[in-house]
């Protein structure tokens, strides 16, 4: 039988990544998205024909409880949120609201659907934070990681995690937590620094800016493809039972390595064009992060294919080719 799925935050990146795959594999798919005044559906545009579009929002119970009610779903992936660590500090009671409480929204509207509906939230490796200042040299993992969130957002991302974790505990629900490290693509929201980087250079190269403003180029990242991570979150709802599962590639680059590749893509020196903005600094940071993913790949079968600097290379190829 035709399996149906509910994915939240179909508008973003992973959301949009997760519905191709989910089509691909004949699965029904309902997506939530929130009500704006302009409409616009982002990265969800060319769904609009194949995927069922429910308007509602993380922060509102009753209108996910409807959307369980209509869909009667195998399968609930929770990719909403207010996603963004630098916005977290600026806007931290909303971030709380949707980030954290959309996640208690979501398991209380399956929990009292009376369906054994699975569920996946997207979880984060800002978990880890200061954690992993020791940086273990196999990778950041949940079995030698503490977490220390650093941010209004992994604070949020922390209690999400453990609700999770703490529904399937006491209620028995499939409910798993998928820690994901950064995953980029040419659809990756404008604010975060790869795709501002790849949009700079489109720009650049084109006469139309002048300079690349950045704050930390110092910070290290493990930095894969969504597409890559959404198949990850696809096979923890296939898996036996319910388990967290860390997600990464196991390398780390930093912002300077990542503008350096992208501007040198273009034929330009980024020393020429990047200036460091102060403003951009966050009041707390995460210098480092890199995963291990063994786990995943071991009992998921799971492992990033796309190499960071393909990653790189795709990003700014999709803004070159932008008119
Ligand atoms: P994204 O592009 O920012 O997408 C977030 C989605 O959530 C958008 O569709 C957004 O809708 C929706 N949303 C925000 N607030 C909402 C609310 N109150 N009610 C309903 N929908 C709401 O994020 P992403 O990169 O795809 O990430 C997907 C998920 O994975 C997020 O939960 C993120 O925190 C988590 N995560 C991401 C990464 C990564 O590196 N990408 C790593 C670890 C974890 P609008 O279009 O209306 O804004
Ligand atoms: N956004 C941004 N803009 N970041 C900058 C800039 C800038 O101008 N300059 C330097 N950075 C540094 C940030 O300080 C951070 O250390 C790093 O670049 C990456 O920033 P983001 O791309 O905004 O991502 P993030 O690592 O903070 O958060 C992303 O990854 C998390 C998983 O680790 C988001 O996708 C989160 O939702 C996700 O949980």
């Amino acid at each position: 039988m035709r399996r149906t799925a509910i994915v939240t935050g179909v508008t973003g990146q992973d959301g949009s990544y997760l519905a191709d795959l989910l089509l691909e594999k004949d699965y029904n798919v309902y997506g939530l998205k929130r009500r704006t005044s302009s409409n616009s559906l982002e990265c969800a545009a060319h769904l609009a024909s194949s995927i069922e579009i429910v308007e509602g929002d993380l922060a509102d119970l009753p209108s996910l409880q409807r959307l369980c009610q209509l869909a009667k779903a195998d399968e609930f992936y929770n990719m909403a949120a207010q996603s963004h660590v630098g916005t977290s500090f600026n806007q931290p009671v909303y971030t709380a609201q949707a980030t954290a409480l959309g996640v208690l929204n979501c398991l209380e509207a399956i929990r009292h659907s009376g369906l054994h509906t699975r569920f996946l939230q997207a979880s984060t490796s800002e978990l880890f934070g200061d954690g992993g200042t020791n940086r273990p040299a196999e990778g950041l993992s949940l079995e030698n990681t503490p977490f220390y969130p650093r941010s209004p957002y992994g604070v949020a991302k922390l209690y999400g995690f453990w609700i999770t974790k703490n529904y399937r505990e006491s209620y028995k629900m499939f409910a798993a937590n998928s820690v994901a490290f950064n995953h980029e693509s040419p659809r990756r929201g404008p604010q975060f620094v790869t795709r501002k980087i790849a949009i700079a250079v489109g720009k650049i190269k084109r006469g139309e800016q002048d300079y690349l403003h950045l704050g930390n180029i110092d910070a290290c990242r493990d930095w894969g493809h969504a597409a890559d991570y959404v198949d990850g979150m696809w096979r923890m709802l296939q898996h036996g039972h319910p388990e967290d599962f860390v997600l990464a590639t196991g390398e780390t680059y930093s912002v300077k390595d990542f503008c350096f590749l992208a501007f040198q893509r273009a034929g330009l020196d980024y020393r020429q064009y990047v200036k460091i903005d102060p403003t951009l600094y966050r009041p707390a940071e995460i210098e480092y992060l890199r995963g291990d993913a063994r786990r995943a790949h071991e009992l998921l079968g799971w492992k990033p294919k796309i190499e960071f600097k393909d990653l790189v290379n795709e990003m700014v190829d999709a803004e070159l080719n932008r008119k």
